[in-house]
């Protein structure tokens, strides 16, 4: 992960790592622990894509372009052109202009996802010239516009590193989404790694500093959940409960 997000940050262009892998092996938290260090070293700005509410895609924008709780035209374009310093000039106010549009609520031409999504593209395109930009799309598959979106990231060719993860078993429940996700990870600048069980030692740390076992119930733990974290924190909080 690290050595592509350097390749993104010496300007060769966005790039996407997709992890994929068994339900609860861990995607969703690396992709997380990922956006957590990068935020807190201020190295590109941050997005969250949680695929699977509805919209997804713009929420995700208006958190990231600070228009949280701006519900009409005219709030979000005053705190873009507030909250958001990374556009200057004519180009800014063009931007922040198409942004306005695409991420109000109120706006009576209603736009479609088509016109949003070259709005949200290109505004996005600007905040990562000038800083950067990590995007994590969780659930890939739960969502086409989900992938639509992480193709558009791609195609702006600006410093975006895009972290998409997807369960391996749901790619095999849709043959589309299956399909499109297959080209997806075949292109040049996407790729996957499949994230696999914790090694024995690590999956041993996890389960007696973490959850505090006594050893015998640890070593069951240990022998149940075979690697899996998501096996082993739910097993014991079932027992807690
Ligand atoms: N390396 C780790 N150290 C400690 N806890 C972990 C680790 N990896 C995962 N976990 C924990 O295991 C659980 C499952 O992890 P996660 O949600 O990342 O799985 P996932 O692969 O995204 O699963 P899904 O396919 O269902 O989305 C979470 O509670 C998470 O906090
Ligand atoms: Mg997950």
């Amino acid at each position: 992960l690290w050595s592509v997000f350097r390749a993104v940050h010496r300007g060769e262009g966005p790039r996407c790592v997709f992890l994929t892998g068994a339900s609860g092996v861990g995607k969703t938290f690396l992709a997380l622990w990922m956006m957590r260090r990068v935020a807190e070293l201020g190295l590109a700005i941050p997005i969250f894509v949680h695929s699977h509410e509805s919209g997804a895609v713009l929420h995700a924008a208006r958190r990231v372009l600070g228009a949280l709780g701006a519900r009409t035209r005219e709030e979000v374009r005053h705190r873009l052109a507030r909250t958001v310093p990374l556009w200057v000039g004519d180009e800014a106010m063009s931007e922040i202009d198409a942004l306005s549009r695409a991420l109000a609520e109120d706006d009576e031409s209603s736009p479609t996802w088509r016109e949003r999504r070259v709005s949200l593209r290109r505004g996005l395109a600007v905040a990562a010239r000038r800083r950067g930009v990590l995007a994590v799309v969780d659930d890939i598959d739960a969502n086409p516009d989900a992938i639509d979106f992480a193709e558009d990231m791609l195609d702006t060719g600006t410093p975006i590193l895009v972290v998409a993860t997807a369960q391996t078993e749901a790619r095999a429940r849709q043959p589309e989404i299956a399909a499109r996700l297959e080209r997806f990870a075949a292109r040049a600048d996407v790729e996957e790694i499949e994230v696999t069980p914790l090694p024995p030692d690590a999956h041993r740390r996890l389960v007696r500093e973490l959850l505090l076992l006594s050893d015998s119930l640890a070593e069951e733990v240990e022998r149940t959940t075979d690697g899996n974290p998501l096996f082993a924190v739910e097993l014991v909080g079932d027992w807690i409960a």
